[in-house]
């Protein structure tokens, strides 16, 4: 796949996006969401593949083993809004789909999600990963994938970030939307990747008490193990791996999956003016996040 492939972004709505996903724009906005989907809702690279194989796992593992071996994740968890040229929109393959409960996955701001959702009190997990670790994963994910728009140098990707230039818009109004929203919406989990990665135990019990879900203590431990970074990256299903947009002699899509790696590509000058900038824009005391954890507490 050669970078002609690379998409422009563009104002769509007040939010930039490429056309890769706004292309099938009124397939999805009329999409017919049912009482039983649960959707992922995610800005990108907040850990959206750990958290649908863990939902997939806990819906789908006890029943069909070969779900799990023999479908890759993206199938299993259709990208609602994705309009990629030679690949099934997620539109179709949503509704090829014929296991119950569908898990769809966004990235769509708090707007821009098909009003259906609403309406059929659907359940929504948002995860959110703080916005240094973010920001680097997702200069990352835009060298490797040739979908994306050019990431350019890192310190004029750090620049767009902060101006909002980037698929699916600003992290900061996509974090803030989406929480807004959970005041006033009952069936919204918001978890945080930090949590996840402190106590992933501790998280799914959250998860299955949100989705009605009781498995046993040893179903639980197995799915623990199964989504552990170093076994997501060894697992064709769920690495990406098998998309032929991304190159993985550039980045591998499962990379560090840390906290705090932002240390190695924030400078100290990047950092203050960043430091400056979040806090102009993040004016909720209530949405904190953390950009490192004490890992030798766990
Ligand atoms: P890094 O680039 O920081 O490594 P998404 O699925 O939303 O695109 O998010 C991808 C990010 O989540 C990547 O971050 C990836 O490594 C991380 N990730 C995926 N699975 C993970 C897991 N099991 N544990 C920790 N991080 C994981």
């Amino acid at each position: 796949m050669d970078s002609s492939f690379r998409a422009e972004l563009f104002d769509f709505h007040g939010v930039s996006m490429t056309r890769y996903f706004t292309d099938n724009w009124d397939n999805v906005q009329n999409f017919q969401a049912r009482p039983d989907d649960i959707l992922i809702a995610t800005y990108p690279k907040a850990g959206t593949t750990w958290v649908s194989c863990i939902l997939d796992l806990l819906h789908f593992g006890q029943t069909s083993s070969e779900r799990q071996t023999s479908i890759s994740i993206y199938d299993r968890v259709p990208f609602l809004e994705m309009s990629v040229p030679s690949v099934p929109k997620g539109t179709e393959l949503l509704d090829k789909l014929v296991t119950s409960p569908r898990l769809i996955k966004t990235h769509f701001p708090v707007q821009f999600v098909p009003k259906s959702f609403w309406e059929q009190n659907c359940r929504i997990v948002y995860l959110a990963r703080n916005a240094k670790d973010s920001v680097v994963s997702y200069f990352h994910f835009d060298r490797m994938n040739m979908a994306e728009p050019e990431p350019g140098k890192w310190s004029s990707f750090l620049q767009r970030f902060m101006q909002g230039k980037m698929v699916f818009g600003s992290w900061y109004d996509h974090v803030n939307g989406w929480w807004k929203k959970k005041q006033t919406y009952s069936k919204l989990h918001y978890m945080f990747y930090e949590d996840l990665i402190e106590d992933t135990g501790r998280e799914l019990e959250k998860i299955c008490s949100f989705v009605g879900l009781s498995p046993s203590d040893e179903y639980k431990k197995s799915i623990i193990d199964t989504v552990q970074f170093d076994n997501m990256k060894n697992n064709k299903m769920a690495n990406h791996s098998t998309i032929s947009v991304m190159d993985f002699k550039i980045s591998h899509f499962m990379r560090k999956g840390k906290v705090g790696d932002w240390k190695n590509h924030f400078t100290v000058n990047q950092n203050e003016h960043f430091d400056e900038d979040y806090k102009r824009k993040m004016t909720d005391p209530t949405l904190e996040f953390r950009t490192e954890i004490d890992i030798s507490a766990i």
